[in-house]
């Protein structure tokens, strides 16, 4: 089979590569100079484990191209896949679709014979379908179908979310597309997959509604941490008595300092217009929302608690800035709020993150002094913050942080660190949703203060 992947961003480049591995000739079309340079040129933009070597070998059997117009890749092929951005549009939170509708509007100029036109970009409800009307009006001449193929790939294990798929969502109406997609997929379905037909409609709803679900649950867990800390009560092990009964299932309770990303964010505020628009608002969704930007807000003032109140000339080491391990992705990273935040109440930060620091140095304070490593970061430090939860920091031993710190106070956002050890270590250890020393439970009136984000936050945290 032979496909064109429109964006070779995230999911254009994760998908292509995955289906050049399922025996796929794949052609990744990418409009960006900068980006099409580097991939022409061997090069990966973006961090994803595995992902350099996948390109590098299926480019070298000849089934994986990159060109940088919609004209050289239409040719001949089976399916077209629209992979390009659909961020949030700013001030109203509707996803913005002015890419996907520029890629549809060349497609129409450039397909010479009848298509299959998939939407793998996380589009609003209805998409699908205005799609399917402009290309009737631009070229009544050709047959065109259009399908939804959402992708529910996790940043960090997103070649193995692809090969190993809990289920494969295809939203199409016509019977070509769905011949082509399951021709497409077969190696996977032979191995057991669940290939799930739906309408176009349902196929685009089942993307925002899985997400926000997922995010509802973080929020959830995050939501009886607090209460946890209130109670006395250890969320840790609440999460684990939950997650054992299978109906709830124990992925998605971490607690911790609120959810990130370039998904959960965007698409929580984008399903909760769809509804409003819709005139079926999702209360449950919008809460979701509220909750989660509230709680990252808050995690500053736990740490200014944590240092007794004020980190006016303190030295404070920030472990882990991107939104969540094994990614280079700063979008919405809880880090940006907490550390712009510390800073502007004066303390002095020094950040370590083994793959986010080329990013993070355009979101962050000036004053941030970045690291190369973790014990730099924590060398003389009054206090170390864990943000995100990297591997090389579960290794770090409490005798490690003493060494290092001159303080002796640990606030884990992550719940990496073992309370116990830290405390026999003679370390003030502040986790998420266990039991606390005293000053968590005594926070001053600014920590319980709700956090404004700062305007210049805002527009940091869309880019
Ligand atoms: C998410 C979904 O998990 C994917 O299925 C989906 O395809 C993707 O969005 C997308 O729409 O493209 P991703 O954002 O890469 O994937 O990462 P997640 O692992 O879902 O984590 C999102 C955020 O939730 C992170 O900030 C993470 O730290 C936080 N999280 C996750 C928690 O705080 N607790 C948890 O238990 C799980």
């Amino acid at each position: 089979m032979r496909i064109a992947m429109i964006g070779g961003g995230y999911v254009g480049l994760v998908s292509g590569a995955c289906f050049a591995a399922l025996g796929a000739t794949v052609v990744i079309v990418e409009a960006d100079e900068h980006r099409f340079n580097a991939l022409r040129d061997g090069r990966i933009p973006i961090y994803e484990p595995g992902l350099e070597e996948l390109v590098s070998i299926h480019r070298a059997a000849g089934r994986l191209h990159f060109v940088n117009t919609i004209d050289e890749a239409v040719d001949g092929v089976d399916a077209v896949f629209l992979a390009v951005g659909t961020p949030s549009r700013r001030g109203d939170g509707h996803a913005d679709l002015s890419y996907v509708f520029d890629a549809v509007d060349q497609l129409a100029g450039a397909l010479t014979g009848p298509a299959i036109l998939v939407t793998k970009s996380t589009v609003p409800v209805g998409t699908g379908a205005r799609i399917a009307t402009m290309m009737a009006s631009l070229r009544p001449d050709l047959a065109i179908e259009v399908a939804s193929n959402p992708e529910f790939l996790r940043e960090g294990s997103a070649i193995s979310d692809f090969m190993r798929p809990d289920r494969v969502v295809i939203g199409a109406n016509g019977a070509c597309a769905r011949a082509v997609l399951s021709a497409l997929y077969q190696p996977l379905t032979q191995q057991g997959v669940t290939l799930l037909f739906t309408g176009l409609e349902t196929a685009e709803l089942i993307k925002y509604a899985a997400n926000s679900f997922l995010a509802m649950k973080i929020s959830f867990i995050n939501e009886m941490a607090d209460l946890c800390e209130k109670l006395g009560a250890d969320v840790t092990q609440l999460a684990h008595g939950m997650g054992l009964d299978h109906r709830i299932g124990a992925q998605f309770l971490h607690a911790g300092p609120g959810f990130g990303g370039s998904c959960f964010p965007k698409d929580t505020q984008a399903l909760v217009r769809i509804a409003q628009d819709a005139g079926a608002p999702t209360r449950l969704v919008e809460t979701v929302v509220a909750v989660n930007e509230a709680r990252k807000a808050a995690m500053t003032g736990r740490v200014i608690a944590a240092c007794g109140g004020s980190v006016r000339g303190r030295r404070i080491a920030v472990l882990g800035l991107t939104f969540k391990p094994d990614t280079d992705d700063m979008r919405d990273a809880p880090a940006i709020g907490i550390i712009h935040r510390l800073v502007d109440e004066g303390a002095i930060i020094t950040a370590y993150d083994p793959m986010g620091m080329d990013h993070a140095r355009f979101q962050l304070p000036a004053r941030v002094t970045f690291c190369a490593d973790a014990q730099s970061a924590l060398r003389g430090a009054d206090a170390a913050v864990l943000i995100t939860e990297w591997a090389e920091f579960r290794a770090l031993t409490p005798a490690d942080l003493c060494a290092a710190l001159r303080g002796r106070t640990v606030i884990d956002l992550r719940n990496i660190f073992d309370p116990t050890a830290m405390q026999a270590a003679g370390i003030a250890y502040y986790g998420i949703g266990r039991p606390q020393p005293p000053a968590i439970n005594q926070r001053d009136r600014r920590a319980q203060t709700p956090y404004r984000e700062p305007r210049r936050e805002r527009s940091l945290s869309v880019l």
